[in-house]
């Protein structure tokens, strides 16, 4: 296969990524394009632009920085207003430093041993209106793992994380990145869905994030998206804002750690999902780096 091609390839891939996503219509924003927009020009030519040309596929041109880059600071899965916002913890050791994972002979009883300690738990207050413990679901050796909020109505019935329109478009997601549902984990910070989908408080975070910690040192992946604020907050033991921290990668216990936007947020922020696109981007080169 010649270059020229494959790079055509990887193009169609991308557009066709974007059509599942609903943004085939929006412009594409390569790196360079934020440079140049951040450096005032607007004269910045990509290889893809030509070659865009060459295949007659319309794109438009620069990109403003700020018309991309100006997220709400407190991007959630729920809308704004909804509930308390979950404060992070405070900056410092890696909240992964100090858990233990119980001894297993391997991952998938490890995540049992989990499950099971967690029982039929009513350690914090969101057990009161639960249905459903929203454990985690997915591949006990995955390589990927995605880490939500806390489990919505269609979760909390079913039992299972991101089966709601937000997990649809998860799944669309993982797909695109030419991976299968079954091919990754998928948990949340808290196992019980806060009511009115109100983001999960500060303590109730505090009390469940140990399970979620144990699910990810059982796990081991070598990538763990977090989307949105809370993921993101809880994992890498912070308060940055998702807008700060989203696109490069952390580390925790020698895992890569990718934050991005919460697929809730996408549904209402469609926009956003060519930098949650980028993101994947970043994930897919980690994954194949480590193969
Ligand atoms: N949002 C989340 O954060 N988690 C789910 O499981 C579903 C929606």
């Amino acid at each position: 296969m010649t270059e020229g091609r494959s790079e055509r390839e990887a193009l169609r891939a991308r557009l066709e990524w974007l059509r599942l996503l609903g943004v085939e219509d929006l412009p594409v924003r390569p790196p360079h394009r934020i440079a140049a927009a951040q450096a005032g020009s607007s004269q910045v030519r990509s290889p893809a632009e030509t070659e865009s040309a060459a295949m007659g596929k319309d794109r438009r041109p620069v990109v403003q920085a700020g018309l991309f880059g100006g997220f709400d600071e407190v991007e959630s899965a729920v809308p704004p207003g909804a509930g308390r916002r979950a404060r992070g913890p405070e900056r410092g050791a890696s909240p992964l430093a100090a858990v233990r994972v119980p001894e297993a002979p391997d991952a998938a009883t490890a995540l049992r041993f989990i499950r099971e300690d967690i029982g039929d738990c009513t350690r914090c207050g969101l057990c009161r209106n639960r249905t459903n413990v929203v454990f985690g679901v997915g591949n006990p050796i995955a390589r990927l793992m995605f880490v939500g909020e806390g489990p919505g109505a269609d979760e909390d019935l079913k039992g299972e994380p991101f089966v709601g329109r937000a997990g649809q478009l998860l799944t669309k997601i993982i797909e695109s990145m030419g991976m299968e549902r079954e091919d990754v984990y998928i948990a949340n910070v808290v196992k019980c869905r806060p009511p009115e989908n109100r983001t999960p408080l500060p303590d109730e975070i505090a009390t469940c994030s140990p399970f979620l910690f144990q699910q990810i040192l059982a796990i081991r992946p070598r990538v763990v998206v977090c989307l949105g604020t809370p993921a993101t907050q809880t994992v890498l033991g912070t308060r940055d804002t998702i807008t700060r921290l989203r696109g490069t990668f952390h580390e925790i216990n020698g895992i890569r750690v990718m934050p991005t936007f919460h697929p809730a947020y996408l549904l209402r922020n469609p926009a956003a999902k060519r930098d949650v696109w980028d993101d994947m981007k970043k994930v897919m080169a980690e994954l194949k780096k480590a193969e």
